[in-house]
């Protein structure tokens, strides 16, 4: 089963308390987003592989580490994911970017997608997949399908808040995908929107509500 990362480091806790106040406008929500997907890129970006290079510094030569192993892609899933891409561009600036498009049904609460835009050497990638909301996993379920029929095998799911419906379904879904977020909340109320949560991420970042 994946793993389930909860990032519980003070500086993610608290811009995570002033995302989720309702007295926070879209401007403020979007710089704190990009700012605590950073701070949780170094967490998801950990266990990347190192290989050592031969340098030579102004005083001598010497072995010191570099990235190896496979290139980076940051899929955000559309509109919220993407309120999570440039705070970890900012970390990896040569990852590349894919784009899937979904939204939530809201009287089924199934996944519909819109869009797909992927980089031709997706399949090759590590794929880190962003969205702030895991409600009931439908969605980010859908993205991380979509990757693997283009042939992707190492993906991980990185969201800011969670609900225990939606963690379950990744784990079942997709046993192979480490989750990281930054809060497990208590539940989804009767609309499917996560208790206490932040509300709808997407109206909330870009102001349509
Ligand atoms: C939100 C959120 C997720 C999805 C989570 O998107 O950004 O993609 O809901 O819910 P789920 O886990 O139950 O699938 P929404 O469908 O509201 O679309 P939007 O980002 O375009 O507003
Ligand atoms: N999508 C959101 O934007 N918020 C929720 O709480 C659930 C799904």
């Amino acid at each position: 089963m994946g793993k389930l990362h909860v990032m519980d480091h003070p500086l993610i806790q608290h811009k995570l308390t002033l995302i989720r106040d309702k007295e926070t406008g879209p401007k403020e929500f979007r710089e704190l987003l990009d700012e605590v997907a950073t701070l949780m890129g170094y967490e998801v970006t950990r266990d990347l592989p190192l290989t050592e290079v031969d340098i030579e510094t102004p005083v001598s030569r010497t072995k010191s580490k570099v990235i190896a192993g496979k290139k980076l892609g940051i899929v955000p899933v559309l509109r919220a994911g993407l309120g999570m891409v440039d705070g970890l561009l900012k970390l990896v600036p040569a990852a590349r970017v894919g784009h899937v498009g979904l939204y939530r049904d809201p009287e089924t609460l199934n996944p519909v997608e819109y869009y797909c835009k992927l980089p031709a050497d997706v399949f090759e990638r590590q794929l880190i997949v962003v969205d702030p909301m895991l409600a009931t996993g439908g969605s980010a379920s859908a993205a991380i399908g979509f990757l693997k029929e283009y042939g992707c095998t190492s993906i991980k799911l990185m969201c800011l808040i969670a609900a225990p419906e939606g963690i379950e379904r990744i784990q079942k879904d997709h046993p192979d995908v480490d989750i990281y977020v930054s809060a497990v909340d208590e539940k989804l109320n009767d609309h499917g929107y996560i208790v206490p949560g932040l509300g709808d991420a997407g109206d909330r970042l870009y102001g349509t509500k």
